[in-house]
């Protein structure tokens, strides 16, 4: 049995805003399942349809295989953490982590023993006397988890809950919430915009567009087989480059991908071949991460694409290349708001760190092509097989 069933759920607000759009979403027993995408995209009105806090509009919610659509927050066994902590000012550490507990009525040794379990686990047992006022942003984050997995409750929400804490102790708190919620095996519903945050964290991401649902899988799944553009972009830095390509079927030896004046060469061995076949004489979309390119020293055997250096990008540990190959880039309108024209793709690649490279100097790059992403007109991956 799922821990949580979502079918054809969606909201629509008073105002004719579809802010979650026929999402459909099985979670495991004991998953980790991250909502994944860009603000606005539906991510805490799903989130709060789930916790009871908002009516669904259409659509069904299950708990635990019990149809939940009518069922008020208390009777869920949700617990939940914000963004913004929301600890009570005027009670201790102890008094925020141990309210749930005496709100149920659980006797006093018990609470003791489950607080200090708690805090222990949480690195906050030194805090225990202390006002939230007197703890850093990070420790009042450890107070609300605190709070919220002292209930025991059987599904964990959390929206966004490091966004307002700073990098470094971001990723250390994202690594001790994975370990402790795997530990305790509780189902988890984590929300966030940060894809290295998803990817880290989850046992299956699920990455929402405008609310609707893109793709579910894990993170090895989405992001090495995105199920469509928009998820390719969304996913991995640098972006993923995307390219116009136009299809041409040679029928005695390979597909040709024409990227501006160039070409590669997709054979019939390669199963994509005639799954690309449909498209001769149309337009596609190939995607390229920079893993799947390489600087070509001498003369290669095998795909390659040529262009100018048109900038380069140190990063200390590396550097990368771009490399304007004299194709059309494509553009995904809602990963990039605001930009409509199409500019030229600029192949991202990655070097050692500071190359003997000078801005417009010609490099032959090599392509693997089992690594390419293909997607159709409207962005939708050509090979996809999941689920
Ligand atoms: N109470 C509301 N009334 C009208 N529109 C809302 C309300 N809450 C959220 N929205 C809209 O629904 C969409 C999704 O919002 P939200 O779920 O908060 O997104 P996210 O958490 O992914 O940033 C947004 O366009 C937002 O403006
Ligand atoms: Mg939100």
């Amino acid at each position: 049995m799922s821990a949580v069933g979502l079918v054809g759920v969606s909201k629509v607000f008073r105002d004719g805003a579809v802010a979650v759009d026929d999402v459909t979403l099985d979670i495991a027993d004991g998953e980790v399942m991250v909502l994944l995408g860009p603000s606005g995209c539906g991510k805490s009105t799903l989130l709060r349809m789930i916790a009871g806090l908002e009516p669904v509009t259409s659509g069904e919610v299950w708990l635990y295989g019990e149809y939940a659509n009518d069922l008020p927050p208390s009777e869920r066994q949700i617990s939940m953490v914000f963004q913004d902590y929301a600890l009570y000012p005027h009670m201790t550490v102890r008094g925020n982590v141990s309210f749930p507990l005496k709100v149920r009525g659980l006797p006093g040794e018990e609470i003791e023993d489950r607080v200090g379990a708690i805090a222990h686990q949480l690195g906050i047992a030194e805090l225990l006397d202390r006002p939230p006022r007197k703890l850093s942003g990070g420790q009042r984050q450890r107070v609300a988890m605190g709070r919220a997995i002292v209930r025991e409750p059987s599904l964990f929400l959390m929206d966004e809950p490091l966004s307002n804490l700073d990098s470094g102790l971001r990723s250390e708190l994202r690594a001790e919430i994975s370990s402790m919620v795997r530990k305790m095996g509780v189902t988890t519903i984590y929300v966030t915009h940060d894809q290295v945050e998803a990817l880290t964290m989850a046992d299956r991401v699920a990455i929402l567009r405008k609310g609707v649902l893109q793709d579910v899988g894990t993170p090895d799944q989405v992001y090495s087989q995105p199920a469509t553009m928009y998820v390719a972009a969304f996913l991995g830095a640098p972006r993923m480059n995307l390219v116009r390509a136009y299809v041409h079927v040679m029928l005695e030896s390979h597909v040709e991908l024409h990227l501006g004046e160039q070409a590669l060469a997709v054979p019939w061995l390669d199963p994509r071949a005639r799954l690309l076949a449909h498209y001769h004489g149309d337009r596609i979309v190939v995607g390229v991460r920079a893993e799947a390119l390489w600087p070509l020293n001498s003369e290669p055997d095998g795909a390659q694409l040529r262009g100018r250096v048109r900038f380069l990008e140190h990063l200390g540990h590396e550097s990368v290349a771009y490399v304007d190959i004299g194709a059309e880039a494509v553009i995904d309108d809602a990963a990039e708001p605001g930009r409509h024209h199409e500019p030229r793709a600029d192949l991202a690649v990655r070097l050692p760190a500071y190359p003997s490279l000078v801005m417009g100097q010609a490099l032959a790059v090599g392509v693997a092509l089992d690594q390419l992403h293909f997607f159709d007109p409207k962005g939708k991956r050509i090979d996809f097989r999941r689920r």
